[in-house]
């Protein structure tokens, strides 16, 4: 049998053949890489680069192609299902836009015979409640808006600052209950340690910038004027940012204001000014994990068919003027600081 095949010319002709296809790349069909989405809702956000980058760090450790896109809005988010299908994505990772829009994601993506993880924002059915049949992997909001609200706490305690003559601005996004969560959490553990109820303030931002947040911190700035000392948290470091920004505009700086963000990815130039602001710190979520392991997970469920977790939690640690450089490089987000 043995010498059979090797007397064969046919065989060897075609052989040679397949090997001169894929070398030339006239094969191409036969080595098509495998191609995952990666959706994101705001790619301005350092935030959303950060779980690209990562992403693509996946893609070239496993060898598949990674389609990065930006879905601004709900007609965006739809659109691009019917791109990648066209492009012969296989599955992919969105944080959309509009949570609200999860059970028309998923009947699209199910259509067009693709798979789909959700990253950050979990997707909402009409009565409110969560999609819990889809992969999500978000942050642990509650726990880390609880962090946010004991670091503002012992800062201010650190200060000496008395808490019958400070206010808490909490800049709020309801929308999502990602982000409710997060300040919700803030505000149970100020109210917990002891800071007066009556004395923290929500402002609701009106979109999800650094500008919504700035005009949100104005119009409390406004109605409590005589509030010289504030403690800010809010959803991200955008929303953090935006405030700390209205409290400049009226004259309250460094030393008046103090306020912790969350990404942690939305801050470094902030952190590296060389007088410091108002802006505390921030906890740092792990954008690797959410970017590298979400594209790993899609991957493997593709192409060697293991499911996902159905629900996964990250946690954050906090980060200030003195230590961000050291923590980011050692969490792998050395460039950030270079
Ligand atoms: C939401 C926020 C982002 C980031 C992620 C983290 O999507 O808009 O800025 O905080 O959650 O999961």
């Amino acid at each position: 049998m043995k010498r059979m095949f090797k007397a064969n010319p046919l065989v060897r002709i075609a052989g040679l053949a397949i090997v001169l296809l894929l070398l030339t790349g006239c094969g191409k069909g036969l080595v098509e890489k495998v191609k995952i989405g990666f959706v994101v809702k705001q790619p301005e956000e350092p935030w959303f680069q950060r779980e690209w980058k990562f992403a693509e760090q996946a893609a070239r450790k496993y060898g598949f192609e990674l389609v990065k896109l930006e879905a601004r809005d709900s007609e965006r988010a739809l659109a691009v299902i019917d791109t990648m299908a066209i492009q012969g994505v296989k599955g992919f990772v969105i944080c959309t836009p509009d949570v609200r829009l999860g059970p028309q994601i998923v009947a699209k993506t199910q259509q067009k015979g693709m798979k789909v993880i959700s990253v950050d924002d979990q997707f909402v059915k009409p009565d409110g409640t969560f999609m819990t049949d889809v992969p999500y992997l978000g942050i642990a909001a509650r726990k880390i808006g609880e962090d946010v609200g004991t670091e503002l706490f012992k800062e201010m305690q650190k200060r000496g600052w008395k808490p019958e003559e400070t206010g808490a601005c909490v800049i709020t996004w309801n929308e999502l209950d990602t982000t409710r969560e997060r300040t919700e959490g803030a505000i149970d553990s100020l109210t917990k340690a002891g800071f007066p109820k009556e004395r923290i303030f929500t402002a609701p931002q009106k979109t999800s910038d650094l500008e919504g947040a700035f005009n949100a911190g104005n119009i409390l700035l406004t109605q409590q004027s005589q509030i010289k000392r504030w403690l800010i948290a809010g959803m991200n470091d955008s929303a953090v940012l935006g405030a700390v920004r209205a409290m400049e505009s009226k004259g309250l700086g460094a030393d008046a204001v103090i306020g912790i963000g969350i990404n942690g990815t939305d801050c470094i130039g902030e952190l590296a000014k060389p007088n410091p602001t108002g802006f505390l710190g921030s906890m740092l979520l792990q954008s690797r994990i959410h970017g590298f392991v979400t594209a790993e997970m899609m991957y493997k469920w593709v192409a060697e068919g293991v499911e996902p977790p159905k629900d996964t939690r990250t946690t954050g640690i906090l980060i200030t003027r003195e230590d961000f450089k050291q923590v980011l490089t050692d969490q792998g987000l050395g460039d950030l600081v270079k």
